[in-house]
């Protein structure tokens, strides 16, 4: 017989989508409202205002009913005009993705390469940027962390690396796996357009993006000549300063947005980032615990939204994914395009607590038994060994 039930809550340790909370579902789950009548309009004013804190902004955030992809799509749009260079650098799948679209779209990429085991180097930047003495580059895009290798790449000295060149590109991040995860600040570090997605560290469904939105980018999209219409901001910022939008809003993601926000200020965002280090730090020890390699390589660059492990060699990652999720009810990130196969990924980020992850990491080490992959046992002790001393401050400054 077929098991169509699972008893238990299925672990949803992928990189994104994550769990969503129960609070947010109650969110959800309430009557659609006239979202041209003045109640929505007073909800969407205070929601728009209240979520300028999470990227650290005081300027527009742009709120589209779209994936990630289309923020991308409306962060290249508004800002650049056909033939336009832009400079990227290649960390992984997704940052492919978003060069592959700028192609389609009639942008010049000059991508950099990477091996995929590292974050955005800024110095290479800086380089790039100061032969680009015609100043034909018009912005610098790369992901603040990159959802395919688990490598996180420093936002304020590429900004620096920029302003060092004297280069006026527009800096343009994507923080879809980041933002509400890992300390993130649109003004502080200068950025001019910040892109977000729902199903991350917001703990929502998919179905939202965002473009946050600086003056200087404010600017520049007045002579940006890409076609738009759907991902303009014009008309969108326009609406917006009444709380209402220039077509239909996903009003539902947008009241369980207000309610995700409320529960990050409750637990404060500096302890959300606190957690989500603290979880990352358990899950790697628990990687070295089992003997096998994060696929990161060095400490730098170590996110703290998810991790992605190194198969032994010979070893098949989604025969292991597969075993897991039949036997523990686990899900877990499978490798992408040239990695798959070779890593899997750990998510540990959103409504995650110690127990679940190590819960998470308990499937794992039992998957990979059961998937005859060689490795360690000790990896959930050696995760349990720095959770419980990371909840005893008195034993963690001992140590
Ligand atoms: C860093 C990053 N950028 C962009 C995307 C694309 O977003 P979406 O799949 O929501 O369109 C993803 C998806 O996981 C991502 O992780």
């Amino acid at each position: 017989m077929i098991q169509t039930y699972h008893a238990g809550r299925h672990f949803l340790q992928i990189p994104g989508p994550t769990n969503v909370p129960d609070r947010v579902l109650r969110a959800i789950d309430r009557p659609t409202m006239d979202h041209r009548g003045p109640a929505f309009g007073r909800f969407a004013l205070e929601l728009l205002g209240k979520l300028r804190a999470v990227f650290k902004t005081h300027g527009p955030v742009v709120v589209f009913p779209a994936s990630g992809t289309g923020a991308w799509e409306a962060a290249l749009v508004n800002t650049l005009s056909p033939g336009d260079k832009v400079l990227m650098v290649e960390t992984g799948q997704f940052a492919t993705l978003w060069k592959n679209m700028a192609v389609k779209l009639g942008l010049k990429p000059e991508f950099i390469p990477t091996d995929w085991r590292t974050g955005v180097d800024p110095a290479q930047i800086e380089d790039v940027l100061r032969k680009d003495k015609a100043h034909e580059i018009k912005a610098v895009c790369f992901l603040h962390n990159e959802t395919a290798t688990g490598c996180l790449s420093p936002v304020l000295p590429v900004r620096k690396a920029i302003d060092a060149a004297g280069h006026p590109a527009l800096l343009m991040v994507d923080t879809i796996s980041s933002l509400a995860s890992i300390d993130y600040r649109h003004d502080e570090w200068g950025v001019d357009v910040t892109v977000g997605g729902s199903q991350k560290g917001l703990m929502l469904p998919p179905g939202l993006s965002f473009n946050a939105v600086g003056d200087k980018a404010l600017a520049v999209a007045k002579n940006a000549k890409l076609p738009k219409s759907f991902w303009s901001w014009e008309d969108m910022i326009a609406n917006n300063r009444n709380g209402f939008f220039p077509y239909t809003p996903a009003t539902n993601l947008l009241y369980a947005l207000a309610e995700s926000i409320d529960m990050l200020h409750e637990e404060g965002l500096e302890n959300v980032f606190a957690r989500h280090d603290r979880h990352a730090e358990a899950t790697r020890r628990a990687v070295r615990g089992w003997g096998l390699e994060i696929w990161c390589r060095e400490p730098k660059d170590y996110s703290s939204s998810l991790t992605a492990v190194l198969m032994p060699e010979g070893q098949d990652a989604d025969r292991f994914r597969k075993a897991a999720l039949e036997h523990f009810d686990i899900s877990l990130g499978t490798g992408l395009s040239k990695l798959a196969g070779k890593i899997f990924r750990i998510g540990h980020l959103g409504d995650t607590n110690d127990l679940t992850i190590v819960g998470a990491l308990a499937g794992v080490e039992m998957g990979l038994a059961l998937a005859g992959v060689p490795h360690r046992k000790g990896g959930v002790q050696a995760a349990m060994d720095y959770l419980e001393a990371a909840a005893s401050p008195a034993r963690a400054a001992a140590e």
